[in-house]
């Protein structure tokens, strides 16, 4: 009963921000196989996940459940999940809340135990449950927002989920629709997002809280705006976060022509990593470059991700032009710190050593350290004296950052 389940943040793939409706059969198995032969599921990407717009635009007639689209799954999901299974892999599934889903196929409200059930029959290991047209409920005091309506759905939703002898993992999208990023409010967060915050870890795993990275090619422009919009939100909900609760700020959106420098799918990692956030690839694996595989396994980045404490690394600095995260590990000699230059051109971006997340108690007289870049993968030893004036200084390009694992190597007593 106590097992925590997605322990570390959730690593996997979905079909959305690349394909949108635009999927099959053939896409999935393929990117599985894909994922195993070029190293993805050995590095941790092990989750699958069928995003919106699998199913037939009605229930069956007679039973009520949902009816697979077997045009484009013809052997069904049932199938599906055990060519996942076969190959090491985890099969998520998506459904709403509400009465549609975003795309106008049907909702799971009113059909939570009957949905959920027939998922746990075809062996689905995580569900992703939308929120749009979620009907309000009319019981409820109309003065009130739709809020009370997404955590009574939400809740009854994760104790379907619960009350099925397989473990099934939540991500629950509840606060999506609060974000207020519809309402052109800039960064000002929506009435109610931090309540949705306040209950939504209790029922599920994880959850996304702001808006979609979107595909590229609608409206050829960058992705980085949207990708800054959401890393902006998740930094807002670091304290919510723990082993088992996870914030989601979306896709990572790395691949060919997405809107995205190769400097900034390296930053979009690196900001991921160090936040703790789910690692979800929405792309079309196939055409990844080594490069780009290269740094989405880079070992040492993941397992900062997936350090056992789960804590979100934070602003530790920040100014105009750039921002530094700092995330405690388990090994308590260690620091995982994450530089970007937020500017477009290149920088070079100053940390004093005192903002690095260790003590410096007065009385330490020199403190060394092992710095070790992690994507170029190159390491110097540093003695800090004196750490308000003692800057650790990166040469960085326009949108770019750096990753280090620091380690201090005089005893953290003393530094
Ligand atoms: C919403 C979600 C997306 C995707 C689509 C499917 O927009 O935020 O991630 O699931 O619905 O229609």
């Amino acid at each position: 009963p106590d097992v925590i389940l997605a322990p570390t943040p959730p690593m996997g793939f979905n079909n959305w921000a690349r394909y949108e409706c635009n999927l099959d059969q053939q896409l999935f198995t393929d990117t599985a196989d894909w994922m195993v032969t070029h190293g993805l599921l050995a590095a941790g990407y092990n989750t699958i996940t069928v995003d919106d717009c699998w199913m037939n635009w009605d229930r069956d007639p007679t039973t009520g459940a949902l009816v697979t689209n077997t045009t484009i799954f013809p052997n069904g999901m049932a199938w599906l999940g055990k060519y996942f299974h076969d190959r090491g892999f985890k099969f998520g599934i998506y459904e709403d809340a509400g009465h549609k889903t975003c795309g106008g196929y049907p909702g799971s409200q009113g059909h939570y135990q009957q949905d959920v059930a027939q998922f746990a029959s075809w062996e689905v290991d995580y569900i992703k449950l939308d929120g749009c047209y979620v009907k309000r409920n009319e019981s409820l005091p109309e003065s009130e927002t739709l809020e009370p309506t997404f955590r009574q759905l939400y809740e009854r939703f994760g104790d379907a989920i619960r009350s099925q002898p397989r473990p099934m993992v939540y991500s629950e999208s509840a606060g999506a629709y609060f974000a207020g990023l519809s309402a052109g409010t800039g960064d000002r967060v929506g009435k109610d997002w931090y309540k949705v915050h306040s209950w939504i870890g209790r029922y599920g795993q994880l959850w996304r809280h702001s808006t979609d990275i979107s595909v590229y090619k609608k409206d050829g422009k960058s992705r980085w705006p949207s990708v800054m919009t959401n890393y902006r939100f998740n930094i807002r909900l670091a304290r919510f976060q723990k082993p088992g609760n996870w914030n989601d700020p979306d896709f990572i959106i790395t691949g060919d022509d997405v809107g995205l420098t190769l400097e900034e799918q390296k930053s979009q990692f690196v900001l991921w990593s160090i936040m703790a956030s789910p690692l979800i690839l929405s792309t079309n694996v196939k055409d990844l470059t080594n490069n780009q595989v290269a740094f989405l396994t880079n070992r040492e980045i993941i397992a900062v991700n997936q350090d056992p404490l789960g804590i979100q690394g934070r602003l530790s600095w920040r100014s105009e032009d750039s921002d530094v995260l700092v995330k405690p590990l388990q090994n308590t000699t260690q620091r995982a710190v994450a530089v970007l230059n937020k500017d477009s051109t290149s920088a070079n971006v100053s940390v004093p050593f005192s903002r690095l997340g260790y003590n410096f108690p007065p009385s330490a007289s020199g403190c060394t350290y092992l710095v070790r870049e992690l994507l170029t993968q190159s390491e110097q030893t540093i003695t800090v004296t004196a750490p308000r004036t003692h800057y650790l200084t990166t040469l960085l390009r326009g949108h770019a950052s750096a990753m280090y694992r620091i380690t201090a190597l005089t005893p953290a007593t003393e530094c």
